[in-house]
């Protein structure tokens, strides 16, 4: 990224009651990046934001800010701030005291608070708010009073833990722009927290991937979508179809029983690994111009495009397409070797697999702790 790093952690270690929460996790922030940092309920995120808000002490590694270890130091000697999802504004003040809160607790003159205030409240589109009660706002706005209050305290590093998980859609979506927005203009450092891939992948400089207190890849939105690293990756971000695979070779993989060109080169000879081919990259062409083919056995209307499971020799292939095919109908798909991602084996390896279940319902079952091994 080319800018200062302003926070490093190091080798850090979590355990509670015995269970370890966070296992080797290292971390570089650079000053002014917008990092996201996203997983599944319970994988270490929040975790992860307490331990660089000094709320939590590692057992092992350390934190570092600017370059000086701070691993012991206390929350409020820290120069950041958090912003939860339940926004907790002090119900017995109005809009410009909740914004003017810390600044009275660091005794600050009256015209310097005045003034960030009104500067605060006019970046979160409050002006005219500033008498309000905080009861009678609505969430959207009570939330744009948390990020005001946050900002008057002038953080280096701004802690977001799901800030924006208690709005519906539309509204969740604009504050996305808006709080992009106001990144950029402060130039604070963002970390970020979400388990919503697309929020993710929208807002970010660079993503944290996480599953059970590691991190499986750091990267731009650009690279974790194109380059998954593992199969854990591929699917949580975004549509995967996943194979099993063999590299044949350099620029070869095999898989669905056929061998593809492809760009990825340096396995060992037949060295085993995983596929990932996303919905959109595949095209359905007549059968006899693909190496694949199979029977349409579900369409779904999504807006932008169909949803189209095909079925190729028993594997449910999921691809998506402006055109309509017709349930019965033998298509082929015609895959390109940039379109083919090679992934070494993991852990995950096996875990997710074809379209033959799909539906929203099922995927939910599969992805709760109480589904995972079926
Ligand atoms: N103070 C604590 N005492 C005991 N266990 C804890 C404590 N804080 C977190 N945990 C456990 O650590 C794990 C990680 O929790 P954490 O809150 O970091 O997850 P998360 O990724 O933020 O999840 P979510 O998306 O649900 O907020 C969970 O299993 C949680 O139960
Ligand atoms: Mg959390």
């Amino acid at each position: 990224m080319g800018q200062n790093e302003i926070i490093s952690l190091q080798n850090i270690a979590v355990s509670f009651d015995g269970e370890p929460v966070l296992k080797d996790f290292n971390l570089q922030i650079g000053e002014g990046e917008f990092v996201t940092l996203l997983g599944p309920s319970g994988c270490g995120k929040t975790t992860t934001l307490r331990i660089i808000g000094g709320f939590v002490k590692p057992d092992q590694g350390d934190v570092f800010f600017n370059g000086k270890k701070i691993t012991a130091v206390p929350p409020y000697k820290r120069e950041v701030n958090t912003i939860f999802q339940k926004y907790a504004l002090f119900p017995h003040l109005n809009v410009f005291e909740n914004v003017a809160f810390g600044m009275r607790v660091h005794r600050k003159k009256e015209a310097e608070i005045q003034a960030t205030v009104r500067r605060m409240l006019e970046m979160v589109n409050l002006t005219g708010f500033a008498r309000r009660n905080v009861n009678q706002l609505s969430g959207g706005q009570q939330q744009r009073v948390a990020i005001a209050r946050a900002l008057a305290n002038g953080p280096k590093v701004l802690l977001l833990d799901e800030p924006l998980g208690a709005l519906d859609l539309k509204l969740r979506k604009d504050m996305q722009v808006e709080l992009k927005k106001i990144q950029k203009q402060t130039g604070i450092t963002f970390v970020f927290v979400t388990h919503d891939q697309e929020e993710a992948l929208s807002m970010s400089d660079t993503v944290v991937v996480m599953d059970k207190g590691r991190i499986q890849q750091i990267g731009s939105p650009q690279d974790i979508y194109n380059e998954p690293k593992n199969a854990f990756v591929a699917d949580f971000i975004g549509e995967s179809n996943i194979l099993d695979g063999v590299m044949a070779g350099d620029y070869l993989a095999e898989f669905a029983g056929k061998r593809f060109r492809c760009l990825d080169k340096g396995f060992a000879p037949m060295e085993p690994v995983d596929i990932v081919i996303r919905p959109e990259d595949i095209e359905a062409v007549p059968p006899q111009q693909a190496e694949l083919s199979g029977t349409v056995v579900s369409v779904t209307f999504k807006g932008v495009h169909y949803e189209i499971i095909v079925d190729v020799h028993g594997f449910k292939w999921m691809i998506q397409s402006t055109r309509y095919q017709a349930v019965g109908q033998e298509i082929g798909l015609e895959i390109g070797p940039d379109d083919i991602h090679v992934m070494k084996k993991s852990e995950y390896s096996g875990m997710f697999g074809d379209y033959s279940s799909f539906s929203d319902e099922m995927e939910g079952l599969l992805n709760s702790p109480e589904g995972k091994g079926q």
